[in-house]
């Protein structure tokens, strides 16, 4: 017999990461990651229709073993259905097996794994005739974004997963350092590795304090100091751009992409091997030369050309990739939030993606309101719901509170 929807949307659900349906899942992420490429940003809903059907296969408390058991399902639609369903019988799906071999696929996610690349400049590339990364790493006529430039120097670092190891020591190094500009301060690790992930392509932070607007002005110090301790490799700082008046209209027109306006700083890190194994004393960590002193004295790096020299040592991203050290570059996300608007920034950064996507659809259709990173507007009361606790967040969007690792949707 079918299983009946337990829920209807996935915000409701559980979607743990460890889950029964694992090969079926595979499957269909294939099938959204090569929607995702061929469609770039222009169309999002082929994507999301693998993505939707993939998350409920998450949730099941069992391996699906009948493809009526998913009858009636709303977020199964028929391709999905079609895909699961020659998996089941036949072991695999000739559409997914044709994609993985299909060179023009292979080349647009290699080539987007290049930090800062999305399906429109892979294309590009792909266009050029290039095939391995090494062909835009030779080109000397590259974009003059810098984290293309870093993206592709370090293209091997920042492609192996980043451990959560690496990330709590970081965590600690981060910590330590807001802790002594601005004691009291609040810093967690958020995206993938709150979920319970063991490796992620980045590790993401989010800042706040309780004493609002003490936070202002803490992330240039901040900085200031990783960049002292040497554990700045490239980066560009953004401003908070919130205002009320933004906040008003994001909520009435919806937010585009993933978007938000605090102040972060989005770069890559210079972080020692050591990080990986072992619990390390934060205070001990100074990094080795050479590039220990990165991107003259500027917290925002955008070389404009690739052979662009950057700090005393005076490489360029490439010559420094190629030099013997012990640290190895990961994408760094700091975000920093005002306290009023923290614990609904911590639900929009903890994700996961889709989780987010789902909780505004959901507060959309099912309750008139708004739910951004910022705060949640209730149309039907015409006022903003302020949030003390993430449980509140649930509360109010009248959700069972689910952990951060219930959240792998
Ligand atoms: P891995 O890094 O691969 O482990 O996955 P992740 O889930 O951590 O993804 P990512 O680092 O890209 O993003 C972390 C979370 O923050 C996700 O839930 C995103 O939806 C969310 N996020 C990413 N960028 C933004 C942004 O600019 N604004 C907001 N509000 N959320 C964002
Ligand atoms: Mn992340
Ligand atoms: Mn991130």
């Amino acid at each position: 017999g079918s299983i009946a929807a337990p829920n209807t949307w996935a915000c409701q659900r559980i979607t743990c990461l460890q889950h029964h349906n694992p090969k079926l899942t595979t499957a269909l992420e294939v099938l959204e990651k090569h929607a995702q490429l061929r469609d770039g940003n222009s169309d999002y809903s082929r994507a999301l229709a693998f993505r939707k059907a993939s998350c409920v296969l998450k949730s099941l408390p069992h391996t699906l073993t009948d493809i009526h058991q998913l009858r009636g399902l709303k977020d199964i639609g028929n391709h999905s259905a079609q895909v699961i369903e020659d998996i089941l019988e036949e072991g695999f799906s000739n559409e997914v097996e044709e994609i993985l071999n299909d060179p023009w696929f292979i080349k647009m996610k290699l080539f987007s794994s290049v930090f800062g690349v999305g399906s429109a400049i892979a294309l590009k590339w792909i266009e050029r005739g290039w095939e391995k990364i090494e062909d835009a790493q030779n080109s000397n006529d590259i974009t003059s974004d810098w984290r293309v430039q870093w993206g592709l120097a370090f293209h091997d670092d920042l492609t192996s997963p980043v451990l959560r190891q690496e990330a709590d020591n970081l965590l600690e190094v981060i910590r330590e350092e807001a802790t002594k500009l601005l004691p009291g301060v609040i810093v967690e690790i958020v995206g993938g590795f709150r979920r319970g992930k063991m490796s992620g392509h980045d590790a993401d932070f989010l800042l706040t304090h309780p004493d609002e607007g003490s936070e202002i002005g803490l992330l240039p110090q901040l900085l200031q100091r990783l960049q002292k301790r040497g554990f700045l490799l490239a980066g560009q700082a953004e401003k908070n751009s919130f205002t009320p008046g933004v906040l008003k209209k994001d909520f009435k027109l919806s937010m585009k992409g993933q978007l938000d306006h605090f102040e972060k700083w989005i770069g890559i890190m210079k972080l020692p091997k050591s990080f990986k194994d072992k619990h390390t004393d934060p205070s001990s960590i100074i990094m080795p030369t050479p590039g220990s002193d990165p991107i003259d004295g500027s917290l925002d790096y955008q070389p404009s050309r690739k052979k662009a020299k950057c700090g005393i040592s005076g490489l360029s991203p490439w010559e420094l990739s190629r030099t013997e050290r012990a640290w190895c570059a990961r994408r760094v996300d700091l975000i920093i939030s005002p306290f009023s608007q923290y614990y609904y920034g911590l639900v929009g950064w903890t994700g996961s993606k889709h989780f987010n996507r789902d909780l505004r659809t959901y507060s959309q259709k099912v309750l008139n309101m708004k739910v951004t990173s910022h705060g949640l507007f209730d149309f039907t009361k015409n006022q903003s719901i302020p949030a003390h606790s993430e449980k509140e967040v649930f509360d109010i969007l009248k959700l069972p509170y689910h952990e951060p690792w219930q959240r792998n949707c």
